[in-house]
């Protein structure tokens, strides 16, 4: 298994990225140098983690130090949901780029397939419908511009991600979407291989932990999971992300905790048989992130069922 998948565009995106939704201001920028000291060459951002300022200045500091050069990065980061119009895309990355200290992102998406007003938060009064081709037009032009060199999507369905495909001047390279062994995205991935977009799993351990947006998300204390770890003589959050580069996606665990970063990237000597592997088939699936908080009569999706076209 290699340490990178190969992009539609021809670069190499990494196998294992850091997660950093939800790491704490404060925090965070050290989980980032703990992370590219001990090998990680892909954290993945966005804006409305709001804390690109201090990732950024990790990064000037791991580059300054010598430990990477920035072409040795892949940084991924997103387009919140208040910038969608066509105009204000450009400015949105700008302001990433210069809180990050980059001049191009690796990867730019989407992060969702819902708008809200320009500057303002995510409430019924707000939302917008969104026009998912003209902000994909603006995605085009700074992927002409260098400043993202993959652009993509993120919390698509795999209807979204067809009906982009159907009109995109460039095609999406990246979707980045919830994926584990509870919820293993067979449709998606079966439309991403047929059409070489590459899928990056993102609570690829169910964030464990995380209660407030999901419930029983519980993956790494589950049976199946735990015995399976024992007969490989791994960790459950190692069996589990090497059941999804297995599965030909890259991952991005979260962690600001430096033995579970080391841990979540030793992933490469050793594989899961065949035969331990089928057994992830039998796991019941379920969506962790519906997202509730889209849903609604003022909304464009009135039912979860409409946000994931049914996929849930
Ligand atoms: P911490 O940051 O304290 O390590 P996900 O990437 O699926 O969103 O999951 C993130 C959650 O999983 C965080 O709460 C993180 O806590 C925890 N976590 C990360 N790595 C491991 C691991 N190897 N074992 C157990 N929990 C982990």
């Amino acid at each position: 298994m290699a340490s990178h998948f190969v992009l539609n565009t021809g670069a190499k995106i990494p196998s294992v990225g850091l997660g950093t939704w939800q790491a704490a201001p404060g925090v965070v920028g050290d989980a980032v140098l703990t992370a590219v000291k001990a090998g990680y060459r892909h954290i993945d951002c966005a804006s409305i983690y709001q804390n690109e300022k201090e990732i950024g200045a990790s990064l000037q500091k791991l580059f300054d130090d010598g430990v990477v050069k920035r072409e040795d990065l892949f940084i991924t980061s997103k387009l919140w949901c208040s910038d969608h119009a066509p105009e204000d895309v450009p400015q949105a990355l700008d302001k990433t780029l210069e809180d990050l200290r980059l001049d191009y992102v690796d990867s730019y998406l989407i992060h969702w397939p819902f708008r809200v007003k320009k500057g303002t938060k995510i409430s019924p009064e707000n939302f917008v419908n969104p026009d998912i081709p003209a902000t994909w037009g603006a995605m085009e032009k700074l992927y002409d511009s260098g400043k993202a060199r993959a652009i993509g999507v993120s919390n698509f369905s795999s209807k979204k991600l067809e009906d982009l495909l159907s009109v995109a001047r460039v095609p999406p390279a990246v979707i980045q979407v919830e994926c584990h062994p509870v919820w293993q995205q067979e449709k998606l991935h079966a439309l991403c291989q047929s059409k070489g977009v590459h899928l990056t799993a993102y609570s690829p351990l169910g964030s464990p932990g995380n209660s407030s947006w999901m419930k029983n998300n519980d993956i790494l204390e589950r049976q199946i999971i735990v015995s399976l770890a024992e007969k490989l003589g791994k960790t459950p959050a190692q069996v589990v992300l090497r059941w999804g580069i297995q599965s030909g996606h890259s991952v991005l665990p979260k962690s600001t905790n430096e033995g579970r970063i080391k841990q979540n990237l030793d992933l490469f000597n050793w594989c899961i048989p065949d035969d331990l592997f089928a057994e992830f088939s039998k796991i019941e699936q379920a969506r962790f992130l519906r997202a509730e908080f889209i849903i609604g009569p003022q909304s464009i999706y009135k039912t979860v069922e409409d946000l994931w076209d049914g996929e849930i």
